[in-house]
C-alpha cells in the first residue's frame, strides 16, 4: 500500500526557524541538519513529508497551483498577493508589523508622495483607504534606502524589532496592521489528503493553545 505523501512549501529566510520549530513542536521528526542543509527539496520519507523551500513571498504560488498541498506564509504574503488557497491557522509566530515610515520632521504634503514598498498592491490600498492619492514605487528590498537617497517620501515596510529603521534614521509614521504568519492549504489537496492534513492542523492547533502533542 503506498502511503500519501504530504508537500509543504517552507518560507527560506527569517520565518524558517520559527516554523521548523513549530513544526517539531507539533511532534513532526525533522532532522538537525535541516536548518543547515542547502537543498531546496527535502525528503523525510519515514514521515511521508516533502518540504519545499521557497522564496516566502512564492509560498502560495506553489500552494495555488498544488505543486505544495500546504505552506507557511506570512500575513504580508497573503495580503500582498491573493491567491486562491485557505488560510486556515493563524500560528502566531514571526510577529512584526506593516507600517509606514519616512524622515523625521519631513510631512507627507506633497500632491502625489512616492512610496516605495515590496508590498505595492498593500501599499495601495492602505493609502486609498485612507484617502490619499500616491505614487508607487516597488522595490525588492532594503525598502529604507529609498527615503535615505531621495527616491520616495515615505516606505511601507514590514518592523519587526525596528532596528533598521533606527540604523538609517528613520521614523516610523502609522502603523498599517500586526503580521503573523499563517498555514495555507490547497484546497483540492484538503478534499483528497483531509485525513493527513487534518491532523497536521490538529498537531498545530495544540501548539498554539500551548498544549503537549503526543508523538
Ligand atoms: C525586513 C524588512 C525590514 C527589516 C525589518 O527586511 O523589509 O527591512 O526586515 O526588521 P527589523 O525591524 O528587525 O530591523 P529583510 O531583512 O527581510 O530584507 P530585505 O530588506 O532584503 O527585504
Amino acid at each position: 500500500m503506498t502511503s500519501t505523501i504530504l508537500t509543504i512549501a517552507m518560507p527560506k529566510g527569517r520565518i524558517f526557524e520559527e516554523a521548523v520549530q513549530m513544526l517539531r513542536n507539533a511532534g513532526y521528526d525533522l532532522p538537525p541538519e535541516f536548518e543547515d542543509s542547502r537543498k531546496l527539496i527535502i525528503d523525510i520519507e519515514q514521515a511521508n513529508m516533502r518540504f519545499i523551500l521557497a522564496k516566502p513571498m512564492d509560498v502560495p504560488t506553489y500552494v495555488e497551483h498544488g505543486v505544495a498541498d500546504v505552506g507557511i506564509a506570512g500575513k504580508d504574503v497573503m495580503l500582498e498577493e491573493k491567491r486562491d488557497v485557505y488560510e486556515v491557522l493563524d500560528l502566531g509566530i514571526s510577529r512584526c508589523h506593516l507600517a509606514v515610515a519616512g524622515l523625521p520632521g519631513i510631512e507627507l504634503d506633497s500632491v502625489a508622495p512616492k512610496i516605495a514598498s515590496k508590498y505595492p498592491n498593500v501599499a495601495s490600498s492602505y493609502f486609498r483607504s485612507q484617502g490619499k492619492q500616491v505614487e508607487i514605487i516597488k522595490l525588492n528590498g532594503s525598502i529604507e534606502l529609498a527615503p535615505m537617497i531621495g527616491l520616495a517620501d515615505r516606505i511601507v515596510d514590514i518592523v519587526s524589532t525596528g532596528r533598521t529603521l533606527k540604523e538609517n534614521g528613520l521614523v516610523e509614521t502609522e502603523k498599517i496592521m500586526d503580521i503573523t504568519s499563517r498555514f495555507i492549504v490547497n484546497p483540492v489537496s484538503y478534499r483528497v489528503k483531509a485525513k493527513v492534513i487534518d491532523d497536521m492542523v490538529g498537531r498545530l492547533e495544540k501548539v498554539i493553545e500551548g498544549k503537549e502533542v503526543v508523538r
